[in-house]
């Protein structure tokens, strides 16, 4: 089948030609973003695949359909970007990769705290500068601390897990309670216990319209003075500019994300010799305590490999029986995620 591969980088299309090579898909990567200029590239091609800075909404998917795309293949776990109600409408069938190494998200999570605690980053560019004074570099230990932790799903659970290890005590919130979760021995608080009590805060709940802008003022407010967040599940599950006055008051202690609100439009690409129009996010980058990291959660070779693999499995099941090929915890439908 011939698949429209949207947003194709060069890091990730070995895996895919590699996962492929038994698949024998026609791969055409494409290395614009999909969007309502872009759509009418795909034509012809039955199945597209995309990642998560592209934007399937309505009217793209409606060229798409009428170009001939009956599949859509998400490289990603998250779906916030696709019109589900307009996909079903037109009978586009739309698969995801749930989980591909929830380690890579974890490990990434955990490793934006510590480098924002031990300040990693800044003692890197002293030392090399020949500094080396110790003032402005001092950390907190992570063992006895408080961590919140939003969502406990697949990584959520495995960020408690190493978060255990470290001696740290762990609320959790989710609208599910895991008893694996519980098990490990983390505590299923409510968010205002999880806001007053935790000296980091760390999301991993999917975008939704129920946790878009779930931080905002009021959340930020009812943390600690000093806490540290993290945010490396979706942009818009922080209201940007409430954190920008939050930093400002020096309420919030500091700050990881490796997500952003409007990341569309600059995240994936080098803008290095640019002028950035984005206000919000320069302000953002103009913070000592601030860290951002260019939505690289996934990033690793283990995640990238799972990615490609369960891709094109999911565009194999489709070509062979429809949505009926596609595994079941793969398939996005709004019935599924009402
Ligand atoms: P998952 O679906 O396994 O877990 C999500 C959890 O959030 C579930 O337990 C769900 O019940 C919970 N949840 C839903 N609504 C909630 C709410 N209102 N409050 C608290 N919890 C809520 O998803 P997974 O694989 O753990 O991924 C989590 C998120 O991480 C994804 O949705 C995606 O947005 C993000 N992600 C980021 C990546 C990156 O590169 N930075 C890569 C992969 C995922």
């Amino acid at each position: 089948m011939r698949i429209s591969l949207y947003s194709s980088k060069p890091y990730e299309k070995p895996f895919l030609e590699a996962v492929n090579a038994a698949a024998g898909h026609e791969l055409v990567h494409l290395d614009a973003r999909l969007s309502a200029a872009t759509a009418s590239l795909a034509a012809g091609s039955p199945a597209v695949s995309i990642f998560v800075g592209d934007d399937a909404s309505g009217a793209v998917l409606r060229t798409l359909h009428a170009g001939g795309t009956r599949m859509l293949a998400l490289r990603s776990a998250g779906f916030n970007h696709v019109d589900l109600a307009e996909a079903e409408r037109l009978g586009i069938t739309v698969a995801r990769v749930p989980a591909y190494s929830p380690y890579s998200v974890a490990e990434h999570a955990v490793g934006l705290m510590l480098t924002l605690n031990r300040k990693f980053h800044r003692a890197y560019a002293r030392v090399r500068e020949q500094n080396f004074a110790l003032g402005g570099l001092m950390g907190f230990d992570m063992h006895g601390k408080t961590v919140g932790v939003i969502g406990t799903g697949t990584i959520g659970e495995v960020v408690c897990r190493i978060l255990r290890g470290f001696g740290c005590r762990v609320l959790a919130s989710d609208v599910v309670k895991k008893p694996a979760v519980e098990a490990l021995g983390a505590r299923y608080v409510s968010l205002a216990e999880l806001y007053a009590a935790s000296d980091i805060i760390t999301l991993h709940c999917p975008l939704t319209p129920e946790t878009r802008h779930l931080i905002g003022a009021a959340a930020l407010a009812a943390m600690k003075p000093g806490v540290m967040l993290i945010n490396t599940s979706r942009g818009a599950v922080v209201d940007t500019r409430a954190l920008i006055s939050s930093l400002k008051r020096g309420h919030v202690g500091s700050v990881g994300l490796d997500v952003y609100e409007e990341e569309g439009d600059l995240f994936f690409k080098d803008l290095s010799a640019e002028v950035i129009q984005d206000d919000v996010f320069v302000r953002l980058l103009t913070f000592p305590n601030v860290l951002i990291t260019a939505h690289q959660g996934f990033f690793t070779r283990e995640a990238c490999e799972g990615i490609a693999r369960t891709t094109i499995q999911n565009v194999s099941g489709f070509e062979r029986a429809g949505l009926a090929g596609v595994p079941e915890a793969n398939r996005v439908t709004m019935r599924l995620h009402a």
